[in-house]
C-alpha cells in the first residue's frame, strides 16, 4: 500500500475558456489564460492510497462518498496516469528490476475543498489538478507539468492551468488527438508580486447550469460566440504582453472586457444562461465608478466572473485596502447573502 497527499490551487481566468471542439478529449474552441491564486486559503487537498486489497476505485469528496462509476472524467485521469506507470513497470520488469505493480492496484481518493464546491469558484480546476498531481506522485511519474496538464485537461478543462503557479496559458492546440492542447506558464508567481486578487463570495450556492452543459449550449445556439472566437486570439497576445510588462492598465481592461463578453455569450445562449446576479452587477458598477474616480484616469481595479455570481477583483496591492473598504461599505452586513474574503497573493501551482 502507498499513500500520497498533495494540494492544488484555484486559478481564475482573465481570458475565459468557454466551448469545446471535442467533448470527449476536452479540447477547447479558444486559448485561455489565468492567474493561479495562493494555495494558502483556496485549495483542494487530495490524499490517494493504492492497495492490492482494495476492491475498486472509490472517492470521498468533502467527507462524503461519491458514486464514481459513471464519472468518465475521473476515469480518464486514472486511465492515463496508470498507462504511463504501466510503461515504467514494464520497462523495469524487462530490465529485471523490482518494482511495485501500482498500476494494477485500485485506489481510494479522499479530496476536500476548503471553500464552496461548484459555486463558480473553480473547485473543479483545483480538484482535478490535485487528483492528477497526486496520482503522478503516487505512481512516481515524471513531473513534466505540461505533460500532466494534458491529463488534467481530460478531467476538467480549466484544471490543466492549476498545475502551474503564476500566469498560465492553455494553448488550445490543433491536433485532433489533443496532443498539443496543454498548459504553459507565461510568467512565474514571482513575476508580478504587486498584483493581488480579492475573492468576493456573493453566494456559495451550487450553480444552476454546470459549465459543461452551459458551454455546449452556447456553442450550439449563440451566434455571438462566433464573434468571440474572432476576438480571443488578439486578446491572448495583448494579455501576455500586458502581463510581461506588468501593465495593469491593459491587464485590467482586457480582463473586464473578456469577462463581460463571456457573460454576453451566456445571455446570447438560447435559453439564456444567467450566472451573474444583482450583487455581481453592483460590484461591476462599483469598480467602474472607482476607476472613473482615478486622478490620472488609469484603471485601479478589474473584476472578473466565472460560471457563477462571485466576483474576483484583481488590483495592485496598494489599492486593495481601499477596495475592501468600498466593498464593505456598499455591500455591508452579514445578514445579506454575500460576504467577502481576504486578499490573496499570487503563488505557486500544485504542491506535495
Ligand atoms: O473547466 P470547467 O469545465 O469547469 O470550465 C470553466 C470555465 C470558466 O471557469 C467559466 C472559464 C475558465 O477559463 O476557467
Amino acid at each position: 500500500m502507498k499513500t500520497v497527499t498533495c494540494t492544488a490551487p484555484v486559478n481564475i481566468a482573465v481570458i475565459k475558456y468557454w466551448g469545446k471542439r471535442d467533448t470527449q478529449l476536452i479540447l477547447p474552441t479558444n486559448d485561455s489564460l489565468s492567474v493561479t491564486l495562493s494555495q494558502d486559503i483556496l485549495h483542494s487537498k487530495t490524499t490517494i492510497s493504492a492497495a492490492k486489497e482494495y476492491s475498486g476505485d472509490r472517492l470521498w469528496l468533502n467527507g462524503k462518498e461519491e458514486d464514481i462509476t459513471k464519472n468518465k472524467r475521473m476515469h480518464n485521469c486514472f486511465r492515463e496516469t496508470r498507462a504511463i506507470r504501466k510503461a515504467v513497470e514494464d520497462k523495469a520488469a524487462a530490465a529485471g528490476q523490482p518494482i511495485e505493480l501500482l498500476s494494477t492496484y485500485p485506489v481510494h481518493v479522499c479530496s476536500e475543498n476548503n471553500f464552496p464546491t461548484a459555486a463558480g469558484l473553480a473547485s473543479s480546476a483545483s480538484g482535478l489538478a490535485a487528483l492528477v498531481f497526486t496520482l503522478a506522485k503516487l505512481f512516481d511519474l515524471p513531473s513534466d507539468m505540461s505533460e500532466l496538464s494534458r491529463i488534467a485537461r481530460q478531467g476538467s478543462g480549466s484544471a490543466c492551468r492549476s498545475l502551474f503557479g503564476g500566469f498560465v496559458a492553455w494553448e488550445m492546440g490543433k491536433e485532433a488527438d489533443g496532443s498539443d492542447s496543454k498548459a504553459v506558464q507565461v510568467a512565474p508567481e514571482t513575476h508580478w508580486p504587486e498584483l493581488e486578487a480579492l475573492v468576493c463570495v456573493v453566494s456559495d450556492a451550487k450553480k444552476g447550469t454546470s459549465s459543461t452543459e452551459g458551454m455546449q449550449n452556447t456553442i450550439q445556439t449563440s451566434p455571438l460566440m462566433a464573434e468571440r472566437l474572432k476576438v480571443v486570439p488578439g486578446r491572448m497576445e495583448a494579455m501576455k504582453k500586458a502581463i510581461l510588462a506588468k501593465d495593469f492598465e491593459s491587464f485590467g481592461e482586457l480582463t473586464m472586457r473578456d469577462s463581460n463578453q463571456f457573460h454576453a455569450v451566456c445571455l446570447d445562449t438560447f435559453p439564456p444562461i444567467f450566472y451573474l446576479n444583482d450583487t455581481s452587477r453592483g460590484i461591476m458598477r462599483l469598480i467602474h465608478e472607482y476607476n472613473r474616480s482615478s486622478p490620472d484616469g488609469k484603471i485601479k481595479a478589474a473584476y472578473t466572473y466565472d460560471a457563477g455570481p462571485n466576483a474576483v477583483i484583481y488590483a495592485p496591492k496598494q489599492n486593495m485596502r481601499e477596495i475592501i473598504q468600498l466593498i464593505a461599505h456598499y455591500f455591508p452586513g452579514t445578514d445579506s447573502d454575500y460576504y467577502f474574503k481576504d486578499t490573496y497573493g499570487v503563488l505557486g501551482g500544485a504542491a506535495l
